[in-house]
């Protein structure tokens, strides 16, 4: 499973607009829903490790950090449900979180999906998670914001917690990634922020008169490849973490629509006798 992947060998961790508390929120917020939307499908070789993790933790709940616009979610969830609905188990419970959360997206979506769907209005930090938000966490598209340091900070927590975690990036440190990024993030913002109802027009002018949007999307997608991480650093980085009583797997799963994941999850085990 954890093929090496050609490319950079060093990650590069330059600052993306996304994480910066002073950046306007309807840019943010025009980003993160134009990624919820645009990599539909990306997730999908991810769906059994998501059943997987739920098994291993005895729950049917799902809380996702770092969850931006609502990531892969709207069609992540009726894939993971059909695996769940299968077996007799009833559709999984699903809190989307986020340290700026999008709360239109989130309203939109959770509308979309039905009751088995909440969402936390204020900042949850992936690095504390509160107690009270008990379940399997998941990250997509969202662990190479971390710089090493709050990075493991988010395993810790999780494994100190006792809860699995599932952290999956379809992005790749590789250079031949991040030139087509100069064509395909300006032409799908630009396809997709004007079909958006109801139209916020200081998006639209953002988007189609002075294109910050897109600018900073472009510059955030092309650091967000070179900062993702690979298998075997997201492996070092969780070693010893949880001790024996606490297990991680990391690796690049099939490929989807968008190409291959990267991922490592952590799940509690019985320690050994
Ligand atoms: C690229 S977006 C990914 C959003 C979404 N998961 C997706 O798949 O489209 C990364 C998100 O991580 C959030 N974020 C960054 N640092 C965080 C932290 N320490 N705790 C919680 N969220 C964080 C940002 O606010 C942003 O919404």
């Amino acid at each position: 499973m954890s093929t090496p992947r050609p490319g950079l060998k060093r990650r590069i961790h330059l600052f993306e607009f996304e994480d910066l508390g002073w950046f306007p929120k309807v840019l943010r917020d025009t980003i993160t829903r134009w990624l919820a939307e645009v990599f539909v499908g990306t997730y999908d070789p991810v769906a059994p490790m998501i059943t997987r993790l739920l098994d291993s933790g005895g729950t049917g709940q799902v809380v996702d950090l770092c969850s931006g616009g609502t990531g892969p979610w709207e069609y992540l969830k009726p894939l993971v449900d059909a695996e769940r609905t299968g077996r007799g188990d009833g559709p999984l419970a699903l809190t989307l979180t986020d340290l700026y959360p999008n709360v239109p997206s989130f309203t939109q979506v959770a509308g979309r999906l039905g009751r088995d769907v909440d969402f936390v209005t204020e900042g949850i930090d992936a690095r504390h998670v509160p107690d009270h938000l008990k379940g399997v966490r998941t990250l997509f598209s969202s662990f190479h914001h971390l710089d090493y340091f709050d990075a493991r900070a988010v395993l810790a927590d999780a494994a100190g917690a006792g809860q699995p975690i599932g952290i999956f990036e379809f992005t790749q440190r590789d250079w031949r990634v991040v030139g087509p990024l100069f064509r395909s993030v300006p032409v799908s913002m630009l396809g997709a922020v004007r079909t958006w109802r109801p139209r916020n027009w200081v998006q639209m002018f953002f988007t189609y008169v002075i294109p910050l949007t897109v600018l900073t999307a472009l510059w955030d997608s092309v650091v967000s490849e070179l900062r993702t991480y690979r298998p075997h650093e997201l492996e070092a980085m969780a070693e010893g973490l949880g001790g024996d009583g606490y297990r991680w797997e990391a690796g690049v799963s099939t490929s989807g629509p968008n190409g291959p994941i990267t991922y490592i999850i952590g799940y509690p085990v019985q320690p050994e006798a």
